[in-house]
């Protein structure tokens, strides 16, 4: 019997020649907090993609409760309420203040309209520091204020499993902080979430494992003080250090 909330094995994702995700297995238990780290190029954010099904896989499984979501022919709609992505860019409707950019996704397919939706609403952004900004429009609010919104927006739809692509890594450094300190809120509150991240510093405080990435295969996955410590593989080694030397 598989426990894990989601179970990858053996994917595989080409786009044209190109193997993208060359047999990519790995699980996620709930309330698991994952990092996805590697170099430009690895997978990561593809890797992401096939596991709410914005891209298809070519081959391999990825179960979800163990039901299998990579099967050709799927409903993708209800796995990608229960698997909400968040993406560098923030992609806030400009049109819309941030209270309806939030609402957009849970009036239409929760059918949520009037009270129940908005209190559910109005709480997260209190929740994420952004009460007083929830009736302005994404180009009167900050970077890190912006990804809030984002965050909110996906969680609006109750996920089960958050999937995060590197969303600081377009932000002001001084705005990375609070957008760090959501994710941390959530991890407390035990969502289960896979992150690709450039930022060393909280994987190795608040993941549970952190797995690196290199040439479309987890290359190595263990805990956060034994894969920055002491890793096993050359490879690993050689990214950290690169990490380590753009750093100073
Ligand atoms: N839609 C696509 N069509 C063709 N090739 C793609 C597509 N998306 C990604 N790729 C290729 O897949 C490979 C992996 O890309 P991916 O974006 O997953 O890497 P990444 O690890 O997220 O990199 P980064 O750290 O720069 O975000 C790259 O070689 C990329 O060019
Ligand atoms: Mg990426």
């Amino acid at each position: 019997m598989n426990e894990a909330k989601l179970s990858l094995s053996g994917v595989v994702k080409r786009f044209g020649e190109n193997i993208v995700l060359d047999g990519v297995s790995m699980d996620v238990s709930a309330g698991e907090m994952v990092c996805l780290i590697g170099p430009s190029g690895s997978g990561k954010s593809t890797l992401l993609r096939c596991m709410n099904g914005l891209e298809p896989v070519n081959d391999g499984a990825i179960l979800l409760d163990g039901f299998d979501i990579a099967e050709p022919g799927i409903d993708l709609a209800p796995v990608r309420r229960r698997i909400g992505i968040v993406f560098q860019s923030f992609n806030l409707f400009p049109h819309m203040n941030a209270m309806d950019n939030v609402l957009l996704a849970p009036r239409r397919v929760l059918g949520k309209t009037g009270g129940e939706g908005l209190a559910a609403a109005e709480a997260l952004f209190e929740r994420f520091g952004l009460r007083d900004h929830m009736m302005k429009f994404p180009d009167q609010l900050s970077g890190g204020q912006q990804q809030r919104v984002a965050v909110i927006r996906a969680l609006a739809m109750k996920p089960e499993i958050m999937l995060f692509d590197e969303i600081t890594s377009a932000l002001d450094p001084e705005l990375v902080g609070e957008v760090l300190d959501a994710l941390r809120a959530l991890r407390d509150e035990g969502m289960t979430m896979v992150l690709a991240t450039h930022e060393m510093g909280f994987a190795r405080e608040l993941a549970d494992r952190v797995c690196f990435l290199d040439g479309g295969r987890i290359v190595e996955a263990a805990s956060p003080d034994v894969l920055f410590s002491e890793p096993k593989e050359d490879r690993t080694r050689a990214f950290l250090r690169s990490v380590l030397e753009r750093r100073l």
